[in-house]
Protein backbone atom coordinates (compact mmCIF):
# COMPACT_ATOMS: atom_id res chain seq x y z
CA UNK A 1 0.00 0.00 0.00
CA UNK A 2 1.90 3.37 -1.31
CA UNK A 3 1.15 5.66 2.05
CA UNK A 4 2.47 9.31 1.88
CA UNK A 5 3.09 12.10 4.46
CA UNK A 6 -0.28 12.76 6.10
CA UNK A 7 0.59 16.44 4.76
CA UNK A 8 -3.09 17.55 2.86
CA UNK A 9 -4.21 14.35 2.69
CA UNK A 10 -7.80 14.33 3.32
CA UNK A 11 -7.67 10.68 5.34
CA UNK A 12 -4.97 9.07 6.52
CA UNK A 13 -4.72 6.14 8.39
CA UNK A 14 -1.50 4.82 9.86
CA UNK A 15 -0.87 1.41 11.63
CA UNK A 16 -4.17 1.26 12.85
CA UNK A 17 -5.12 -1.18 15.52
CA UNK A 18 -7.99 -1.98 17.14
CA UNK A 19 -8.89 -4.03 19.79
CA UNK A 20 -11.99 -5.31 22.23
CA UNK A 21 -12.06 -6.14 25.54
CA UNK A 22 -14.56 -9.15 26.31
CA UNK A 23 -15.76 -9.45 29.73
CA UNK A 24 -14.75 -12.36 31.18
CA UNK A 25 -12.16 -13.02 29.61
CA UNK A 26 -8.37 -11.68 30.10
CA UNK A 27 -6.52 -10.93 26.78
CA UNK A 28 -8.28 -8.51 24.41
CA UNK A 29 -9.88 -9.35 20.96
CA UNK A 30 -7.70 -8.13 18.50
CA UNK A 31 -10.43 -7.10 15.40
CA UNK A 32 -7.58 -4.82 12.99
CA UNK A 33 -4.03 -5.65 13.08
CA UNK A 34 -2.76 -3.20 11.57
CA UNK A 35 -3.87 -1.51 8.19
CA UNK A 36 -2.33 1.99 6.71
CA UNK A 37 -3.72 3.90 3.66
CA UNK A 38 -4.93 7.43 2.47
CA UNK A 39 -7.56 9.00 0.40
CA UNK A 40 -6.34 11.17 -1.30
CA UNK A 41 -7.91 14.77 -2.50
CA UNK A 42 -11.28 14.11 -4.30
CA UNK A 43 -10.73 10.25 -4.59
CA UNK A 44 -13.39 7.70 -3.25
CA UNK A 45 -11.04 4.80 -1.90
CA UNK A 46 -13.35 1.07 -1.24
CA UNK A 47 -12.89 -0.94 1.68
CA UNK A 48 -14.12 -4.16 0.90
CA UNK A 49 -13.53 -7.75 2.66
CA UNK A 50 -15.86 -10.83 4.28
CA UNK A 51 -18.43 -10.29 7.17
CA UNK A 52 -16.40 -9.70 10.50
CA UNK A 53 -13.37 -8.59 8.85
CA UNK A 54 -13.60 -5.05 10.64
CA UNK A 55 -14.85 -3.03 8.49
CA UNK A 56 -17.38 -1.40 10.75
CA UNK A 57 -14.54 -1.42 13.57
CA UNK A 58 -12.81 0.93 10.91
CA UNK A 59 -15.45 3.45 10.26
CA UNK A 60 -16.13 3.87 13.94
CA UNK A 61 -12.71 4.46 14.66
CA UNK A 62 -12.00 6.99 12.08
CA UNK A 63 -15.57 8.76 12.82
CA UNK A 64 -14.13 8.84 16.20
CA UNK A 65 -16.92 6.86 17.59
CA UNK A 66 -14.49 3.54 18.41
CA UNK A 67 -11.44 4.19 20.36
CA UNK A 68 -7.80 2.19 18.67
CA UNK A 69 -5.50 0.54 20.42
CA UNK A 70 -2.75 1.54 17.79
CA UNK A 71 -1.11 3.89 15.25
CA UNK A 72 -3.13 7.12 13.88
CA UNK A 73 -5.51 8.25 11.86
CA UNK A 74 -5.76 11.73 10.21
CA UNK A 75 -8.64 13.87 8.79
CA UNK A 76 -7.23 16.77 7.23
CA UNK A 77 -4.40 16.66 8.94
CA UNK A 78 -6.05 16.48 12.74
CA UNK A 79 -5.48 13.70 14.64
CA UNK A 80 -8.85 12.13 15.30
CA UNK A 81 -9.77 12.00 18.72
CA UNK A 82 -13.46 12.29 18.97
CA UNK A 83 -16.01 13.03 15.83
CA UNK A 84 -14.47 15.35 13.07
CA UNK A 85 -16.57 17.92 11.92
CA UNK A 86 -14.93 17.31 8.59
CA UNK A 87 -16.05 14.16 8.77
CA UNK A 88 -19.93 13.37 7.06
CA UNK A 89 -20.69 9.68 8.35
CA UNK A 90 -23.53 7.45 6.31
CA UNK A 91 -24.51 4.24 7.91
CA UNK A 92 -26.32 1.48 6.34
CA UNK A 93 -29.62 2.81 8.63
CA UNK A 94 -30.61 5.90 7.83
CA UNK A 95 -31.49 6.47 11.29
CA UNK A 96 -33.91 9.70 10.36
CA UNK A 97 -36.19 11.28 13.50
CA UNK A 98 -39.73 10.28 12.49
CA UNK A 99 -41.42 13.19 13.84
CA UNK A 100 -39.54 15.54 11.94
CA UNK A 101 -39.96 16.27 8.18
CA UNK A 102 -37.60 15.53 5.65
CA UNK A 103 -36.42 18.82 5.39
CA UNK A 104 -35.90 19.25 9.22
CA UNK A 105 -33.95 15.93 9.08
CA UNK A 106 -31.28 17.08 6.87
CA UNK A 107 -31.47 20.21 9.03
CA UNK A 108 -30.71 18.71 11.98
CA UNK A 109 -26.79 19.23 12.07
CA UNK A 110 -27.41 22.88 11.23
CA UNK A 111 -30.33 23.34 13.55
CA UNK A 112 -27.26 22.32 16.66
CA UNK A 113 -25.14 24.30 15.24
CA UNK A 114 -27.45 27.19 15.58
CA UNK A 115 -27.42 28.22 11.91
CA UNK A 116 -30.53 30.75 11.40
CA UNK A 117 -33.49 29.39 10.06
CA UNK A 118 -33.62 31.29 6.37
CA UNK A 119 -29.73 29.73 6.27
CA UNK A 120 -30.54 26.11 7.26
CA UNK A 121 -33.50 25.67 4.79
CA UNK A 122 -31.81 27.22 1.86
CA UNK A 123 -28.81 24.72 2.48
CA UNK A 124 -30.67 21.73 3.12
CA UNK A 125 -33.07 22.98 -0.03
CA UNK A 126 -30.06 22.88 -1.84
CA UNK A 127 -28.81 19.62 -0.74
CA UNK A 128 -32.28 18.16 -1.51
CA UNK A 129 -31.90 19.49 -5.11
CA UNK A 130 -28.53 17.38 -4.96
CA UNK A 131 -30.02 14.16 -4.22
CA UNK A 132 -33.04 14.90 -6.59
CA UNK A 133 -35.71 15.11 -3.56
CA UNK A 134 -36.99 18.81 -3.49
CA UNK A 135 -40.52 18.28 -3.95
CA UNK A 136 -40.49 15.64 -0.94
CA UNK A 137 -38.77 18.25 1.74
CA UNK A 138 -42.55 18.40 3.88
CA UNK A 139 -42.90 14.63 3.58
CA UNK A 140 -42.08 12.82 7.19
CA UNK A 141 -39.48 9.73 6.73
CA UNK A 142 -42.59 7.11 6.81
CA UNK A 143 -43.90 8.12 3.87
CA UNK A 144 -40.44 7.62 1.79
CA UNK A 145 -39.25 4.22 0.23
CA UNK A 146 -36.00 2.90 1.38
CA UNK A 147 -34.06 4.26 -1.06
CA UNK A 148 -35.64 7.70 -0.91
CA UNK A 149 -34.52 7.24 2.69
CA UNK A 150 -31.37 7.00 1.68
CA UNK A 151 -30.71 10.07 -0.58
CA UNK A 152 -32.18 12.06 2.78
CA UNK A 153 -29.04 10.20 4.91
CA UNK A 154 -26.36 11.33 2.09
CA UNK A 155 -28.17 15.09 1.76
CA UNK A 156 -27.95 14.97 5.91
CA UNK A 157 -24.39 14.26 5.96
CA UNK A 158 -23.25 16.57 3.21
CA UNK A 159 -25.01 19.66 4.50
CA UNK A 160 -22.33 20.96 6.72
CA UNK A 161 -19.89 20.96 3.72
CA UNK A 162 -17.73 18.40 5.20
CA UNK A 163 -14.45 17.47 3.49
CA UNK A 164 -14.48 13.88 3.90
CA UNK A 165 -17.49 11.25 3.46
CA UNK A 166 -17.44 8.52 4.90
CA UNK A 167 -19.84 5.59 4.00
CA UNK A 168 -20.80 2.50 5.92
CA UNK A 169 -22.79 -0.28 3.53
CA UNK A 170 -25.03 3.02 3.08
CA UNK A 171 -27.15 0.80 0.22
CA UNK A 172 -27.29 -2.68 1.75
CA UNK A 173 -30.36 -2.87 3.00
CA UNK A 174 -31.60 -2.14 -0.40
CA UNK A 175 -33.48 -4.01 -2.91
CA UNK A 176 -31.45 -5.21 -5.68
CA UNK A 177 -32.71 -2.99 -8.00
CA UNK A 178 -32.76 0.16 -5.57
CA UNK A 179 -29.06 -0.77 -4.72
CA UNK A 180 -28.05 -0.28 -8.04
CA UNK A 181 -30.10 2.85 -8.66
CA UNK A 182 -28.32 4.47 -5.74
CA UNK A 183 -25.00 3.35 -6.89
CA UNK A 184 -25.24 5.02 -10.21
CA UNK A 185 -27.09 8.23 -8.19
CA UNK A 186 -24.16 8.33 -5.52
CA UNK A 187 -22.22 8.91 -8.96
CA UNK A 188 -23.40 11.61 -10.16
CA UNK A 189 -23.74 13.19 -6.49
CA UNK A 190 -19.62 12.36 -6.46
CA UNK A 191 -18.74 14.17 -9.50
CA UNK A 192 -20.97 17.21 -8.30
CA UNK A 193 -20.25 17.56 -4.65
CA UNK A 194 -16.08 17.46 -5.42
CA UNK A 195 -15.59 15.44 -2.22
CA UNK A 196 -13.09 12.89 -0.85
CA UNK A 197 -14.65 9.75 0.18
CA UNK A 198 -14.20 6.13 1.91
CA UNK A 199 -16.94 3.39 0.72
CA UNK A 200 -17.25 0.50 2.63
CA UNK A 201 -18.43 -2.41 1.28
CA UNK A 202 -18.96 -6.11 1.65
CA UNK A 203 -20.24 -5.68 -2.19
CA UNK A 204 -17.65 -5.76 -5.06
CA UNK A 205 -19.19 -4.77 -7.72
CA UNK A 206 -20.50 -2.00 -5.80
CA UNK A 207 -16.71 -1.00 -5.00
CA UNK A 208 -15.39 -1.65 -8.51
CA UNK A 209 -17.94 0.55 -10.14
CA UNK A 210 -17.92 3.43 -7.48
CA UNK A 211 -14.25 3.74 -6.32
CA UNK A 212 -11.06 4.83 -7.71
CA UNK A 213 -9.17 2.42 -5.62
CA UNK A 214 -10.51 -0.51 -3.63
CA UNK A 215 -8.63 -1.66 -0.85
CA UNK A 216 -9.35 -5.33 0.13
CA UNK A 217 -9.13 -6.66 4.02
CA UNK A 218 -8.36 -10.18 4.82
CA UNK A 219 -10.68 -11.99 6.85
CA UNK A 220 -10.52 -11.42 10.82
CA UNK A 221 -9.25 -11.72 13.71
CA UNK A 222 -6.58 -9.56 13.36
CA UNK A 223 -6.88 -8.34 9.87
CA UNK A 224 -4.89 -6.47 7.58
CA UNK A 225 -5.04 -4.76 4.12
CA UNK A 226 -3.63 -7.65 1.74
CA UNK A 227 -4.56 -5.77 -1.94
CA UNK A 228 -5.06 -2.55 -3.54
CA UNK A 229 -6.56 -2.34 -6.68
CA UNK A 230 -6.50 0.76 -9.12
CA UNK A 231 -10.04 1.25 -10.99
CA UNK A 232 -9.46 2.80 -14.50
CA UNK A 233 -12.54 3.76 -15.81
CA UNK A 234 -13.75 6.93 -16.36
CA UNK A 235 -16.72 8.48 -14.53
CA UNK A 236 -19.59 8.96 -14.97
CA UNK A 237 -19.49 5.35 -15.37
CA UNK A 238 -22.71 3.60 -16.85
CA UNK A 239 -24.40 0.32 -15.37
CA UNK A 240 -23.59 -1.43 -17.97
CA UNK A 241 -19.65 -0.99 -17.31
CA UNK A 242 -21.06 -4.05 -15.22
CA UNK A 243 -21.61 -6.22 -17.84
CA UNK A 244 -17.93 -5.67 -19.32
CA UNK A 245 -15.18 -7.94 -19.22
CA UNK A 246 -12.37 -5.67 -17.64
CA UNK A 247 -14.78 -4.83 -15.20
CA UNK A 248 -15.46 -8.28 -14.38
CA UNK A 249 -11.84 -8.96 -14.19
CA UNK A 250 -11.44 -6.45 -11.55
CA UNK A 251 -14.32 -8.71 -9.82
CA UNK A 252 -12.65 -11.77 -10.06
CA UNK A 253 -9.38 -10.89 -9.34
CA UNK A 254 -10.60 -9.02 -5.72
CA UNK A 255 -12.83 -12.17 -4.90
CA UNK A 256 -10.17 -14.31 -5.08
CA UNK A 257 -8.47 -11.84 -2.06
CA UNK A 258 -11.59 -11.63 -0.53
CA UNK A 259 -12.61 -15.55 0.14
CA UNK A 260 -8.91 -16.20 1.76
CA UNK A 261 -9.06 -17.85 5.07
CA UNK A 262 -7.27 -15.54 7.68
CA UNK A 263 -4.57 -18.47 7.84
CA UNK A 264 -3.49 -18.04 3.65
CA UNK A 265 -2.76 -14.18 3.80
CA UNK A 266 -0.03 -14.42 6.17
CA UNK A 267 0.73 -11.89 8.84
CA UNK A 268 2.90 -8.70 6.66
CA UNK A 269 0.84 -5.59 7.49
N1 LIG B 1 -18.17 -3.75 20.52
C1 LIG B 1 -17.56 -4.91 20.21
N2 LIG B 1 -17.14 -5.74 21.20
C2 LIG B 1 -16.51 -6.89 20.91
N3 LIG B 1 -16.25 -7.34 19.66
C3 LIG B 1 -16.66 -6.56 18.64
C4 LIG B 1 -17.34 -5.31 18.85
N4 LIG B 1 -17.62 -4.77 17.64
C5 LIG B 1 -17.14 -5.64 16.72
N5 LIG B 1 -16.57 -6.71 17.33
C6 LIG B 1 -15.92 -7.84 16.65
O1 LIG B 1 -14.90 -7.33 15.79
C7 LIG B 1 -14.90 -8.02 14.56
C8 LIG B 1 -15.13 -7.03 13.41
O2 LIG B 1 -16.46 -6.55 13.46
P1 LIG B 1 -17.00 -5.45 12.43
O3 LIG B 1 -16.08 -4.30 12.47
O4 LIG B 1 -18.43 -5.22 12.75
O5 LIG B 1 -16.85 -6.22 11.03
P2 LIG B 1 -17.54 -5.97 9.60
O6 LIG B 1 -18.14 -4.62 9.61
O7 LIG B 1 -16.42 -6.13 8.63
O8 LIG B 1 -18.55 -7.06 9.42
C9 LIG B 1 -15.95 -9.11 14.66
O9 LIG B 1 -15.35 -10.32 15.04
C10 LIG B 1 -16.88 -8.60 15.75
O10 LIG B 1 -17.47 -9.67 16.44
MG1 LIG C 1 -20.10 -3.86 9.11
Amino acid sequence: MTVSTVEDLPVAVRRLGIKYHIKGQIEPFVAVKSVSFDVRKGELVAVVGPSGCGKSSLVGAISGLVPYAAGSIYVTRERVKSPSPHLGVVFQRALLLPWKSVLENVAISLTIARVPKREREERAMAMLKMVGLVDFASRYPHELSGGMQQRVNLARALVRDPDVLLLDEPFASLDAQTREEMQEELMKIWMLAGKSGLFITHQIDEAVYLADRVLVMSAGPASILIDEVKIPFERPRKLHLKREPEFQELVDRIWEKVRLKRDEVGDEA
